[in-house]
């Protein structure tokens, strides 16, 4: 068996696939004026990623029954929030970073202005996707619960009030529901979103199952970042596609700092359990939820 691919990866494949060629459909084409705001956002966002937060939209879909095709645009528009943040993340005001994805980061490759643009623009680019996406068979109620769930989850109780806890945090101590408090917002709020929207594609917005995705996706988004807290100690550079170390020299509340790393790596896979656990009900459809869980905790990048 050994070369063969394992049925998470075959999965992975199919999600990722699907949402190259969906982000590559509803990006502006780069020959486009103002061409080089165009050229900054497809970078940012074709430019490769392990596209998490789109598979997690295809798997919750997938729990509920909903073919890949009606999912296309709300696990391209959680990406493309995704990839906007991860500008501004980069940019020297906030985390400072050059090396994103393996390459240049977007206000090195281009310039600080056009970072910003280009983030801003992703952003609403996100909205107008989930408005316009014509494969969604959903209620307009549901589909505008779609949209309030992403906005909130991006905004200032979402991931970007997260944000603006982190760098308030940065060379504070945390205690632990801070720092708790901290990732559930800046990283969990998204990949929460991820799987709301999926879960959304079946049109039933107040049905238990959608209450047990949730719950499953709360432990996945903070397991996500401890994971990622985990990496920045214990990677290095060219793996993670970023600059390791970052972290620490940065003097940011992490779990590994908080914690140890042993602690953090328990925590992240008593999460992990916390959230299997919430698809007990589920019958195979959500196997790849179940692989999902696995590899937010045990991926190397
Ligand atoms: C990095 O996210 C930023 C966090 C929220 C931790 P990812 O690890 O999903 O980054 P890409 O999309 O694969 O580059
Ligand atoms: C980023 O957290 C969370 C976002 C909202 C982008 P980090 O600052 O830890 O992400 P990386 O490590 O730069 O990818
Ligand atoms: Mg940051
Ligand atoms: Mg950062
Ligand atoms: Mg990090």
């Amino acid at each position: 068996m050994s070369g063969d691919h394992t049925p998470l990866e075959h999965y992975l494949t199919g999600c990722r696939e699907r949402c190259e060629q969906a982000l590559e459909r509803l990006l502006p084409a780069a020959r486009v004026q103002p061409r080089r705001l165009h050229e900054a956002m497809r970078y940012a966002t074709l430019g490769g990623g392990k596209r998490v937060r789109p598979v997690l939209t295809y798997a919750a879909g997938r729990a509920l029954g909903i073919d890949p095709p009606q999912l296309d645009g709300a696990a391209c528009a959680v990406e493309l929030i995704h990839a906007y943040s991860l500008i501004h993340d980069d940019l020297p005001a906030m985390d400072d970073d050059r090396l994103r994805r393996g390459r240049p980061t977007c206000h090195i490759a281009f310039d600080e202005a056009t970072a910003i643009l280009a983030g801003d623009a992703l952003q609403t680019q996100a909205f107008k996707v989930l408005c316009e996406d014509q494969a969604l068979r959903v209620s307009s109620r549901t589909r505008l619960e779609m949209i309030r769930s992403l906005a909130l989850a991006s905004g200032s109780r979402g991931m970007a009030g997260g944000q603006a806890i982190d760098l308030a945090a940065v060379g504070r101590q945390l205690d632990l529901a801070q720092l708790e408090n901290m990732h559930i917002h800046k990283t969990g709020a998204l990949i929460r979103a991820s799987v709301r929207l999926g879960a959304l594609a079946a049109d039933a917005p107040e049905s238990p199952e959608l209450h047990r995705l949730d719950h499953y996706a709360k432990c996945i988004g903070l397991a996500f970042q401890v994971q990622d807290d985990i990496l920045d100690v214990e990677s290095d550079t060219t793996t993670l596609g970023k600059t390791q170390g970052k972290d620490q020299a940065q003097e940011k509340p992490t779990y590994p700092a908080l914690l140890g790393l042993s602690e953090a790596k328990r925590m992240a896979l008593s999460l992990r359990e916390e959230a299997l656990e919430s698809l007990s009900a589920f019958d195979e459809g959500a196997e790849p939820l179940r692989w999902l869980a696995d590899y937010i905790v045990a991926r190397s990048h």
